[in-house]
């Protein structure tokens, strides 16, 4: 079977020409009981995109949105159950004033815009990240995403906005610590269940597959916890360019991977 979607992603990559027939073959060929519960995505190459297009970076970031808008609405036909997408580091904080400024609105807008559709399909938003530099107009956005999706079901949104995996790791450990000093809890009863309590991801399965964009072969501080058993595929794909396809790609090579968590 694992040959045979080997083969199959090969040939895939020969009718890039003909995408709706790479569409029909790609979903025919997914083994759907073996759909990843969990996909992560590092959304990198925006401002390369724009770059190469003679753009302002913010505009491959723009673009950028649209690929969130596919992505998401074939990870939803797919039936998979979490998505994560890597929107601002910590780390971007630091990138030039305008640069961020623009991000933000983005992140801001977008958010505010889409909610209602993605209320209406049974989508929960999660907003994970540390909020201590957040404006509050988008923290009220992001209180109110939370607060308005709360009890959907259908699939999980997760925005990893502000967000560094050592500083979530740091927040998770400083949170233990004060509650084996007010004795909530006993240093001997510390393990991964208890410690994944105070991550930002607590009520969040680790993720199956993650997918980066750009050919970038790193994982940049993104959830180095919750990554410990995932499946890496990078594409050279920018993220603007992003498709179906490259998605439904990654999701059958995710298929050809025989995951065997430390076991024999
Ligand atoms: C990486 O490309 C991408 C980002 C830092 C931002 C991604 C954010 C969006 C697409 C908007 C998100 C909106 C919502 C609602 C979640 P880069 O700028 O690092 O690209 P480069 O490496 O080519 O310079």
């Amino acid at each position: 079977m694992i040959e045979r979607r080997i083969l199959i992603l090969r040939l895939s990559s020969l009718l890039s020409k003909f995408p709706r027939i790479q569409t029909k073959l790609l979903i025919n060929s997914l083994d759907k009981d073996n759909i990843p519960n969990h996909v992560a995505i590092i959304m990198d190459g925006n401002g390369r995109w724009a770059k190469k297009h003679g753009f302002p970076r913010l505009m491959g970031h723009n673009e950028g949105t649209k690929s969130i808008r596919r992505t998401l609405e074939i990870a939803y036909e797919l039936n998979i159950k979490y998505l994560t997408l890597y929107a601002f580091s910590q780390e971007n904080w630091s990138r030039p004033k305008r640069e961020v400024d623009g991000l933000l609105k983005l992140i801001g807008s977008n958010i505010e815009k889409e909610l209602k559709q993605l209320n209406e399909k049974g989508i929960r938003v999660i907003i994970i990240g540390n909020f201590k530099k957040v404006p509050e107009d988008i923290l009220n956005k992001i209180d109110n995403a939370h607060e308005v999706t709360k009890n959907n079901k259908k699939m999980n949104f997760c925005i990893a906005f502000s967000y560094g995996g050592r500083d979530e790791i740091i927040q998770a450990s400083k949170s233990l610590i004060r509650d084996v000093l007010e004795e909530k809890i006993r240093i001997s009863d510390i393990n991964e269940n208890i410690f994944e309590n105070y991550l930002y991801t607590k009520d969040i399965p680790d993720p199956d597959l993650l997918i980066r964009t750009s050919g970038e072969i790193r994982i940049s501080n993104f959830l180095l916890w919750q990554m410990a058993y995932t499946e890496f595929v990078f594409t050279p794909v920018l993220w603007p360019d992003f498709n179906k396809n490259h998605f439904l790609r990654a999701i059958l090579e995710y298929q050809t991977r025989e995951r065997r968590f430390g076991l024999a």
